[in-house]
């Protein structure tokens, strides 16, 4: 009986919580691999900022990542695909927002090269690095979009 209510009482501050939630959802594909928990972790941070990520799990991500236009300078261990544009790696989701409310024309996509520490999906107690998220364009061209100290 104890257990039900539970149940109940947290049925209801879900469905509380859903509804306070106005923001629509940002949906789009996440290329990983599926022996890693950090990408798993990534998906997580942004559900919680509004995107719904499909997972696609691949053994070699390479064939996507080239496909992508994500060249091994700033590659990373996931590759996301959202509204047309590549994010790849442990980008923070406030960073993907501000990019894809600007449009971009000329750029590809954003990408956090490699696993920064303290980065979303890579937090290990208060250990961080500092880390830049680069926009890059077809050609590989890049410009920092953002920087985490
Ligand atoms: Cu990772
Ligand atoms: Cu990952």
């Amino acid at each position: 009986m104890i257990i039900k209510r539970t149940l109940l009482t947290c049925a209801l501050f879900i469905s509380a919580t859903a509804s306070a939630t106005t923001a629509p959802i940002i949906k789009g594909t996440n290329y990983l691999s599926p022996y890693c928990g950090c990408c798993k972790e990534w998906i997580t941070h942004m559900k919680d900022n509004g995107f719904e990520l499909e997972s696609v799990y691949q053994e070699n991500l390479t064939p996507t990542k080239i496909k992508l236009g994500v060249l091994p300078e700033y590659a990373s261990c996931h590759t996301a695909q959202i509204e047309g544009y590549t994010f790849e790696g442990h980008i923070p989701a406030a960073d993907i927002k501000r990019f894809l409310a600007s449009k971009p024309t000329r750029m590809k996509g954003l990408a956090v090269g490699g696993m920064p520490m303290g980065s979303p999906g890579m937090e290990y107690g208060d250990k961080k690095d500092s880390y830049n998220v680069v926009a890059f364009d077809d050609k590989g061209r890049t410009m920092v979009w953002a920087s985490h100290n």
